[in-house]
């Protein structure tokens, strides 16, 4: 995967820490040792790995040490090399570009009672979250799945919360049912989710019938193809330059062979960095980020991913 012109910083892999069964934490600092902006739970960073690809992990504290931002990989078995290459070259003291903080995420943090739900490493944002909760005196509510019990990040300080539930697939017999936790709810309360897919579409289907403004989600991975059927043009308001999109390309492909500097980081819809203004057009939504009522909007689009279902797109570029 290529990586962006986005801003990026200079970091150094300052630690490396032990955090369950294909787990890690990798803490990363400036070079002069300086604090970091301040990020909010929920927030994750994009690191430039030295093999070219590029991957966004979420932070694990918001609340911790200025001066490190930490993020929790897990090695996973089908990775496309990203966490792969995490796990067996990585090593502390070398130097990465580390782009964001962006926060696709964010927690309502003074709603009446909040209910966190972590399947496998999507615990890390959930865990940040948590902390902010607890920091803050709110009620909440910590439901955390993973297949094993020593797959399970963060279970020393999990286990010791009593807001928090831990489910084990192997000692449960199966998955976490979804329904009763978002059932059994107070009225208002706000909603989290970040797992694996099948988790979240447990989650979605769970939270049907409530007020999307109280349902939050965080996506690892495209949820949907990105639109490249083509047939449109898309015109540059700010250069008024016109480029036609061909059938297996995506907007982003498009204006990145044409020289056009667009950020992106994740190509899949799922970390913002490419996200656009639209002037007019109808879009054709396919990330994981933009609620319904922002897709109802369409005031922005993600390039990368998503497409136009009018003959012509007018973008602020
Ligand atoms: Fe990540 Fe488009 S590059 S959403």
């Amino acid at each position: 995967m290529n990586t962006t012109a986005s801003t990026t910083v200079e970091m150094r892999l300052h630690a490396i820490r032990y955090a369950a069964q294909d787990t890690h934490l990798y803490e990363f600092r400036r070079l002069d040792g300086a604090p970091l902006p301040g990020v909010e739970p929920g927030a994750h960073i994009d690191l430039h790995l030295p093999n070219g690809m590029m991957r966004q992990y979420s932070l694990c504290t918001a609340d911790g040490d200025p001066r490190a931002y930490v993020v929790g990989v897990k090695r996973d078995r089908a990775s496309r090399g990203g966490s792969r290459y995490i796990h067996e070259y990585l090593q502390v003291g070398e130097i990465l570009q580390v782009g964001g903080p962006r926060n696709n995420f964010p927690l309502k943090d003074d709603a009446g009672h909040s209910v966190l739900i972590a399947g496998g490493i999507g615990v890390t944002p959930i865990w940040c979250m948590a902390q902010r909760l607890l920091k803050l005196g709110r009620s909440f509510e910590l439901h955390y799945a993973c297949r094993t019990r020593k797959e399970a990040a963060f279970l020393e300080e999990l286990a010791a919360l009593p807001q928090a539930k831990l489910h084990f697939d192997d000692e449960a017999g199966g998955f976490l049912d979804l329904a009763p936790v978002v059932a059994q709810a107070p009225a208002g309360a706000h909603f989290y989710c970040c797992g694996p897919l099948p988790m979240l579409a447990g989650y979605e289907a769970a939270t049907k019938a409530l007020p999307p403004g109280q349902v939050h989600v965080e996506y690892f991975s495209a949820k949907e193809e990105a639109a490249t059927g083509g047939g449109y043009v898309v015109e540059l308001r700010r250069s008024g330059r016109e480029f036609p999109i061909p059938e297996g390309r995506t907007i982003l492909q498009v204006l990145r062979d044409a020289g056009v500097d667009v950020p992106y980081s994740c190509e899949e819809g799922v970390c913002g960095a490419c996200e656009t203004q639209v002037v007019s057009g109808e879009v054709d939504h396919r990330d994981n980020i933009l609620t319904e009522k922002e897709r109802l909007e369409s005031k922005t689009i993600m390039v990368c991913c998503s497409g136009s279902k009018s003959p012509r797109l007018v973008l602020d570029l």
